[in-house]
């Protein structure tokens, strides 16, 4: 049984203070939500966030983390910090570390590799930019970045999420259809098929890229997306009303 997972992806948005501000407004309405929900807070709100969070069944995730156990590698993260704070859940080549930070599907596969040896829960993000898309393109990417960035990998393998998000969709307000999300994720599962076999069938799919509280219904409708990864609405009150977007 696949889970229904509504994530939030702060980025670089909320202070402590607004953060504390979110847990106390929020986080009773989140916490009766029919989903699992899974924030990722800025490092300087992990803490606090995994604290607010602790008598709730909200899953706090870090945005990003390095492979290292540890070093010289200045202004990194490494898996056993974010542990220790009680940090279960980490982002993965999210497209604007691709973009900004050299992020490839090299770094992308030994980030993977850690999290898993480390128990935690990877959600690894793929999508094709515009121009990919309108070459017709959007499947080549996305089977290289799975096969690339899933390589070497036997073991746990049934505890990666993965996060569709086209660039083109993330931030513009322009979503991608129902349709289109539910195709891109329907091949998505196929090619986890061709590399790790029928538990393929259990894995969770996740759509992002303006996400919002008017079509997360109809993205939620379609057979092979399991949950939403949500940026902008994800900051304050139409996250609740997301999460919630199947409660009676
Ligand atoms: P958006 O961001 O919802 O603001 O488009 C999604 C994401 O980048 O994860």
């Amino acid at each position: 049984m696949r889970k229904n997972i509504i994530a939030g992806n702060w980025k670089m948005h909320h202070t402590l203070k607004e953060t504390e501000d979110f847990f106390e407004k929020y986080s009773s309405e989140l916490n009766q939500a029919n989903n699992e929900i899974i924030i990722f807070p800025p490092y300087t709100s992990l803490l606090t966030s995994s604290q607010l969070s602790k008598e709730t069944s909200i899953k706090i995730g870090a945005q990003n983390m390095h492979y290292e156990e540890s070093g010289a590698y200045t202004g990194e993260i490494s898996s056993d910090m974010l542990l220790n704070i009680g940090i279960t859940h980490v982002l993965i080549g999210h497209s604007e570390r691709r973009k900004y930070y050299n992020e490839t599907n090299d770094s992308v596969n030994l980030k993977v590799i850690k999290a898993l040896e480390k128990n935690m829960i990877p959600i690894v993000c793929i999508g094709e930019n515009e121009i990919q898309r309108e070459q017709g393109k959007t499947n080549d990417i996305l089977k290289e970045q799975i096969f690339d960035g899933l390589k070497n990998i036997s073991a746990n393998f049934s505890r990666i999420i993965i996060a569709y998000e086209p660039l083109w969709a993330i931030g513009t307000g322009n979503t991608a259809t129902a349709e289109q999300a539910e195709d891109a994720c329907m091949n998505i599962r196929n090619y986890l098929f061709e590399l790790f076999g029928d538990i393929a069938s259990s894995t969770c799919i996740l759509y992002g890229g303006s996400v919002k509280a008017a079509n997360i219904q109809s993205l939620m409708a379609m057979e092979n997306i399991d949950g939403v990864l949500v940026g902008g609405a994800s900051l304050g009150e139409e996250f609740v009303q997301i999460a919630q977007y199947n409660l009676n």
